[in-house]
């Protein structure tokens, strides 16, 4: 397959995200998009969305013509001539519309989280599973280029034995979201499942499913998670400090940043300070690595690339996105109890399959 025909369905901050990418990718073509809002499957995107500056904005409304607008999720999937789907609905709508166009026959590139329960995640890996089609979540910190390089200079033993990691997410709450679905904690599992996860995702990508979480947060007006401090620790003695929240008073500036720490070297990256990564490694000069590119672009070149190959997607399983939001759930369950939840090794070797 030369060309993958893809249909977007949800047309806010992440459906337009992927659209401006797909819409100028060489094996990609953009035939079909769905939202239930009209102004937005019409074209009017001049609504300001999420909390990044490139997001396409009104210059779309004259390139859709060859575009076949959809209102409901059902009649986006059922067109023949799509023949890759990407969700970017509000969380509680996932999993349906996941393995609606995976029965469908289609392939589906997700937006994280993968769900909003485990049991969700389950559908959706039973649904990839008997309908032998590809499914990815689209955990874009895992294409970041500074968490890549980071990565890859970890696996490399260019600090040796990680210590200790401290990855953070901190924002004021956001205000953008189609009838303000990230505030409805059934809609979105609050900060905890939606903006955390992003970095509880990338700690048990990079070191692995902890023996033990500990975990406090700020539990807001309703009933909302705003902000999470976890500290994960696994049986070598290496803990991470996670941490991720939208709790601050605006204007308060998002910050997203990492420090990865080793016996021979610390590692360490935070958006407030520009592309590059900095490399303390013992002598007087910090190593600056300049890093730059977009995560959103990458990962879709990856997910584009997987299924017109038909290799399986590796570096970002079902099953291990899975895993993520089976551990957002413990730490939940570490803030309500305040006690320290272990995990068993049976249930670790499960995880880590
Ligand atoms: N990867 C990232 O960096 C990142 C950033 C923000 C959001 N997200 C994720 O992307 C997903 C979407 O978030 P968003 O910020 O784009 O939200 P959004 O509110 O900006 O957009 C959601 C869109 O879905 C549409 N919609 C809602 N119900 C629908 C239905 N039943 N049928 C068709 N359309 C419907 C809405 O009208 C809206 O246009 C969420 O899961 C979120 O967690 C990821």
């Amino acid at each position: 397959m030369d060309t993958l025909r893809f249909g977007i369905i949800g047309l806010g901050f992440m459906g337009r995200t992927h659209f401006a990418r797909l819409r100028q990718h060489p094996h990609a073509r953009v035939v079909a998009l769905c939202d239930s809002d009209e102004r937005r499957r019409s074209g009017q995107w001049n609504d300001k969305v999420g909390n990044l500056d490139d997001v396409l904005a009104d210059d779309a409304a004259t390139t859709l013509d060859d575009i076949a607008p959809y209102s409901t999720i059902a009649d986006l999937v059922a067109d023949p001539d799509v023949d890759a789907v990407v969700v970017a609905l509000p969380t509680r709508l996932h999993a349906d519309a996941t393995v609606a166009a995976l029965e469908a026959g289609k392939h589906v590139l997700c937006e994280k989280p993968m769900g909003l329960r485990v049991g969700d995640c389950d559908r959706m890996i039973a649904a990839t599973e008997s309908a032998g089609r590809t499914l990815m979540v689209a955990q874009c910190i895992r294409f970041w280029p500074q968490y890549e390089l980071i990565e890859r200079m970890v696996r490399a033993g260019e600090i040796g034995r990680v210590r200790y990691a401290n990855l953070r997410r901190l924002g004021s709450r956001p205000t953008y979201s189609s009838d303000n679905w990230l505030m409805d904690a059934a809609s979105s599992g609050g900060a905890l499942l939606d903006l955390h996860v992003h970095d509880l995702d990338f700690v048990q990508h990079l070191l692995g499913v902890p023996d033990a979480i500990h975990a406090h947060g700020v539990i807001g007006q309703p009933d909302i998670i705003d902000l999470v401090t976890a500290t994960w620790r696994y049986a070598d003695g290496c803990y991470a400090c996670i941490e991720g929240g939208w709790a601050f008073t605006p204007p308060w500036p998002f910050e997203m940043a990492i420090t990865v720490h080793g016996d021979r070297g610390t590692l360490e990256w935070a958006l407030s300070r520009g592309p590059a990564i900095r490399h303390y490694n013992g002598s007087d000069n910090v190593r600056e690595i300049t890093c730059e590119g977009d995560a959103y672009g990458r990962e879709d070149d990856y997910f584009i690339e997987c299924v017109r190959t038909g290799q399986p997607v590796d570096r970002c399983t079902p099953q291990s996105t899975r895993t993520s939001i089976a551990l957002a759930w413990l730490e939940r369950r570490a803030i309500e109890t305040g006690r320290v939840v272990p995990i068993s090794g049976r249930l670790k070797a499960a995880w880590e399959r």
